[in-house]
Protein backbone atom coordinates (compact mmCIF):
# COMPACT_ATOMS: atom_id res chain seq x y z
CA UNK A 1 0.00 0.00 0.00
CA UNK A 2 1.19 3.96 -0.67
CA UNK A 3 1.35 5.94 2.54
CA UNK A 4 0.00 9.35 2.62
CA UNK A 5 0.66 11.20 6.17
CA UNK A 6 -1.18 13.43 6.92
CA UNK A 7 0.03 16.87 8.16
CA UNK A 8 -2.54 17.48 10.26
CA UNK A 9 -0.43 15.93 12.85
CA UNK A 10 2.62 17.50 12.15
CA UNK A 11 4.48 20.58 14.12
CA UNK A 12 3.09 23.53 12.26
CA UNK A 13 5.03 25.74 13.26
CA UNK A 14 7.61 23.81 11.55
CA UNK A 15 5.67 22.43 8.47
CA UNK A 16 8.34 22.90 6.07
CA UNK A 17 10.90 20.71 7.77
CA UNK A 18 7.76 18.31 9.07
CA UNK A 19 7.54 17.46 5.29
CA UNK A 20 11.06 17.07 4.61
CA UNK A 21 11.46 14.60 7.36
CA UNK A 22 8.46 12.92 6.33
CA UNK A 23 9.49 13.06 2.37
CA UNK A 24 13.35 11.19 4.15
CA UNK A 25 11.14 8.65 6.11
CA UNK A 26 9.35 6.73 3.41
CA UNK A 27 6.42 8.80 2.60
CA UNK A 28 4.78 7.95 -0.90
CA UNK A 29 2.59 11.17 -0.53
CA UNK A 30 2.09 14.03 1.39
CA UNK A 31 -2.29 14.03 2.57
CA UNK A 32 -3.07 18.08 3.37
CA UNK A 33 -6.81 18.51 5.23
CA UNK A 34 -8.40 21.35 4.64
CA UNK A 35 -11.26 22.62 6.56
CA UNK A 36 -13.59 25.15 6.17
CA UNK A 37 -15.79 25.40 9.57
CA UNK A 38 -18.44 24.90 7.81
CA UNK A 39 -18.62 21.29 6.40
CA UNK A 40 -16.95 20.13 9.08
CA UNK A 41 -16.77 21.79 12.99
CA UNK A 42 -13.01 22.64 12.78
CA UNK A 43 -10.75 25.28 10.50
CA UNK A 44 -7.56 24.02 9.31
CA UNK A 45 -5.20 25.07 6.06
CA UNK A 46 -5.42 26.88 3.07
CA UNK A 47 -3.75 27.14 -0.29
CA UNK A 48 -1.55 29.81 0.94
CA UNK A 49 -0.04 27.04 3.96
CA UNK A 50 0.08 24.58 0.99
CA UNK A 51 1.75 27.08 -1.76
CA UNK A 52 4.09 27.67 1.45
CA UNK A 53 5.00 23.84 2.08
CA UNK A 54 5.27 22.97 -1.79
CA UNK A 55 9.10 24.07 -2.24
CA UNK A 56 9.94 21.28 0.47
CA UNK A 57 9.28 18.45 -1.68
CA UNK A 58 8.45 16.53 -4.83
CA UNK A 59 5.79 14.27 -3.54
CA UNK A 60 2.59 14.61 -4.81
CA UNK A 61 0.52 16.86 -2.57
CA UNK A 62 -3.21 14.96 -1.86
CA UNK A 63 -5.59 17.65 -0.74
CA UNK A 64 -8.10 16.23 0.66
CA UNK A 65 -11.66 19.61 0.92
CA UNK A 66 -13.48 19.50 3.58
CA UNK A 67 -15.78 22.42 2.56
CA UNK A 68 -19.10 22.92 1.32
CA UNK A 69 -18.14 24.35 -1.87
CA UNK A 70 -15.04 22.82 -3.68
CA UNK A 71 -15.77 23.80 -6.94
CA UNK A 72 -15.28 27.63 -5.65
CA UNK A 73 -11.87 26.46 -4.72
CA UNK A 74 -10.53 24.27 -7.29
CA UNK A 75 -8.37 26.94 -8.84
CA UNK A 76 -7.04 27.92 -5.45
CA UNK A 77 -5.49 24.64 -4.52
CA UNK A 78 -4.32 24.26 -8.26
CA UNK A 79 -2.34 27.02 -8.23
CA UNK A 80 -1.07 26.37 -4.70
CA UNK A 81 0.78 22.62 -6.03
CA UNK A 82 -2.11 20.22 -5.34
CA UNK A 83 -1.35 17.23 -7.46
CA UNK A 84 -4.68 15.17 -6.67
CA UNK A 85 -7.83 16.78 -5.10
CA UNK A 86 -10.64 15.34 -3.16
CA UNK A 87 -13.73 16.54 -2.40
CA UNK A 88 -16.98 15.21 -0.78
CA UNK A 89 -20.15 13.75 -2.89
CA UNK A 90 -21.83 15.21 0.53
CA UNK A 91 -20.57 18.65 -0.27
CA UNK A 92 -23.05 21.70 -2.13
CA UNK A 93 -20.60 21.84 -5.86
CA UNK A 94 -22.11 19.72 -8.48
CA UNK A 95 -19.93 16.35 -8.48
CA UNK A 96 -19.87 16.50 -12.75
CA UNK A 97 -18.72 20.27 -12.54
CA UNK A 98 -16.11 20.06 -9.77
CA UNK A 99 -14.28 16.58 -11.47
CA UNK A 100 -14.30 18.13 -14.72
CA UNK A 101 -12.59 21.72 -12.78
CA UNK A 102 -10.39 19.75 -11.59
CA UNK A 103 -9.30 17.75 -14.91
CA UNK A 104 -9.26 20.95 -16.80
CA UNK A 105 -5.99 21.79 -14.27
CA UNK A 106 -4.98 18.95 -15.27
CA UNK A 107 -4.53 17.20 -12.05
CA UNK A 108 -6.29 14.09 -10.75
CA UNK A 109 -10.03 13.93 -9.48
CA UNK A 110 -11.12 11.87 -6.22
CA UNK A 111 -14.61 11.67 -4.39
CA UNK A 112 -14.90 11.01 -0.78
CA UNK A 113 -17.54 9.63 1.13
CA UNK A 114 -18.25 10.01 5.17
CA UNK A 115 -19.34 7.08 6.68
CA UNK A 116 -22.72 7.31 6.98
CA UNK A 117 -22.54 7.22 2.97
CA UNK A 118 -23.11 4.53 1.02
CA UNK A 119 -20.60 2.85 -1.61
CA UNK A 120 -22.85 3.17 -4.16
CA UNK A 121 -23.10 6.90 -3.26
CA UNK A 122 -19.98 7.01 -6.39
CA UNK A 123 -20.37 4.20 -7.97
CA UNK A 124 -21.99 7.07 -10.85
CA UNK A 125 -18.57 9.00 -11.17
CA UNK A 126 -16.02 5.43 -10.99
CA UNK A 127 -15.42 6.26 -14.63
CA UNK A 128 -14.60 9.71 -13.90
CA UNK A 129 -12.44 9.49 -10.78
CA UNK A 130 -8.62 8.43 -9.95
CA UNK A 131 -9.57 7.20 -6.59
CA UNK A 132 -12.28 7.29 -3.88
CA UNK A 133 -11.46 7.96 -0.23
CA UNK A 134 -13.19 5.87 2.18
CA UNK A 135 -13.47 7.92 5.34
CA UNK A 136 -12.69 5.43 8.30
CA UNK A 137 -13.46 8.25 10.67
CA UNK A 138 -16.15 11.12 10.94
CA UNK A 139 -14.19 13.86 9.03
CA UNK A 140 -13.29 16.97 10.93
CA UNK A 141 -10.26 15.88 13.62
CA UNK A 142 -7.21 13.29 13.75
CA UNK A 143 -6.26 11.08 16.62
CA UNK A 144 -9.46 9.23 16.37
CA UNK A 145 -10.60 5.28 16.29
CA UNK A 146 -10.56 3.25 13.05
CA UNK A 147 -13.99 2.31 12.14
CA UNK A 148 -13.10 -1.76 10.78
CA UNK A 149 -16.58 -1.61 9.65
CA UNK A 150 -16.01 0.68 6.93
CA UNK A 151 -14.14 -2.34 4.87
CA UNK A 152 -17.20 -3.78 3.81
CA UNK A 153 -17.52 -0.85 1.55
CA UNK A 154 -13.84 -0.91 0.92
CA UNK A 155 -14.46 -4.22 -0.98
CA UNK A 156 -17.39 -3.40 -2.55
CA UNK A 157 -15.74 -0.22 -4.46
CA UNK A 158 -13.17 -2.46 -5.70
CA UNK A 159 -15.16 -5.01 -6.17
CA UNK A 160 -17.46 -2.79 -8.71
CA UNK A 161 -14.15 -1.08 -10.48
CA UNK A 162 -12.74 -4.68 -11.08
CA UNK A 163 -16.44 -5.49 -12.57
CA UNK A 164 -16.42 -2.34 -14.98
CA UNK A 165 -12.69 -3.24 -15.98
CA UNK A 166 -11.55 0.27 -13.91
CA UNK A 167 -8.60 1.05 -12.03
CA UNK A 168 -9.49 3.39 -9.60
CA UNK A 169 -7.10 3.82 -5.92
CA UNK A 170 -9.33 3.55 -3.01
CA UNK A 171 -7.99 5.25 -0.11
CA UNK A 172 -8.71 5.09 3.70
CA UNK A 173 -8.65 7.84 5.79
CA UNK A 174 -8.42 7.92 9.98
CA UNK A 175 -7.04 6.10 12.39
CA UNK A 176 -4.67 4.03 10.33
CA UNK A 177 -1.41 2.84 11.77
CA UNK A 178 0.70 -0.30 12.44
CA UNK A 179 -2.12 -2.04 14.24
CA UNK A 180 -5.35 -1.06 11.73
CA UNK A 181 -3.51 -1.24 8.86
CA UNK A 182 -3.90 -5.56 8.11
CA UNK A 183 -7.39 -4.66 7.72
CA UNK A 184 -7.34 -2.55 5.13
CA UNK A 185 -4.70 -4.29 3.46
CA UNK A 186 -6.99 -7.15 3.60
CA UNK A 187 -9.76 -5.43 2.18
CA UNK A 188 -7.64 -4.43 -0.91
CA UNK A 189 -6.62 -0.64 0.28
CA UNK A 190 -4.32 1.05 -2.42
CA UNK A 191 -3.57 4.29 0.15
CA UNK A 192 -3.53 4.52 3.57
CA UNK A 193 -3.42 8.43 5.01
CA UNK A 194 -1.75 8.46 8.56
CA UNK A 195 -1.58 11.45 10.92
CA UNK A 196 -1.05 10.90 14.47
CA UNK A 197 0.29 7.08 13.64
CA UNK A 198 2.86 8.36 11.70
CA UNK A 199 3.78 12.03 12.96
CA UNK A 200 3.34 10.62 16.82
CA UNK A 201 5.28 7.73 16.36
CA UNK A 202 8.54 7.34 17.53
CA UNK A 203 10.13 6.74 14.72
CA UNK A 204 8.35 7.75 11.81
CA UNK A 205 9.93 5.46 9.11
CA UNK A 206 9.14 2.17 10.94
CA UNK A 207 5.59 3.25 11.06
CA UNK A 208 5.41 4.00 7.45
CA UNK A 209 7.25 0.81 6.48
CA UNK A 210 4.73 -0.75 8.56
CA UNK A 211 1.51 0.47 7.45
CA UNK A 212 2.83 -0.03 3.61
CA UNK A 213 3.06 -4.43 4.77
CA UNK A 214 -0.18 -3.94 6.37
CA UNK A 215 1.32 -4.23 10.01
CA UNK A 216 4.31 -6.54 9.01
CA UNK A 217 7.80 -5.40 10.11
CA UNK A 218 10.06 -5.25 7.84
C1 LIG B 1 -9.74 13.71 9.43
C2 LIG B 1 -8.69 13.88 8.37
C3 LIG B 1 -7.59 12.91 8.46
C4 LIG B 1 -6.79 12.97 9.74
C5 LIG B 1 -6.31 11.59 10.03
O1 LIG B 1 -10.85 14.47 9.11
O2 LIG B 1 -9.27 13.73 7.08
O3 LIG B 1 -6.72 13.01 7.33
O4 LIG B 1 -5.68 13.81 9.69
O5 LIG B 1 -5.68 11.60 11.25
P1 LIG B 1 -5.41 10.26 12.05
O6 LIG B 1 -4.54 9.40 11.20
O7 LIG B 1 -4.75 10.74 13.28
O8 LIG B 1 -6.74 9.62 12.31
ZN1 LIG C 1 -7.89 13.59 5.31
Amino acid sequence: MKVAPSLLSCDFARMGEEVQKIDKAGADWIHLDVMDGHFVPNLTIGPAIIQAVRPYTRLPFDVHLMIDDPLDYIDAFADAGADIITFHVEARSDIEATIRKIHSRGLQAGLVIKPHTPAEAVYPYLEKVYMILVMTVEPGFGGQSFMADMMPKVRAIKAECAKRGLAVLVEVDGGISEKTAPAALEAGVDVCVSGTGVFKAQNPAAAIAAIRTGGKKI
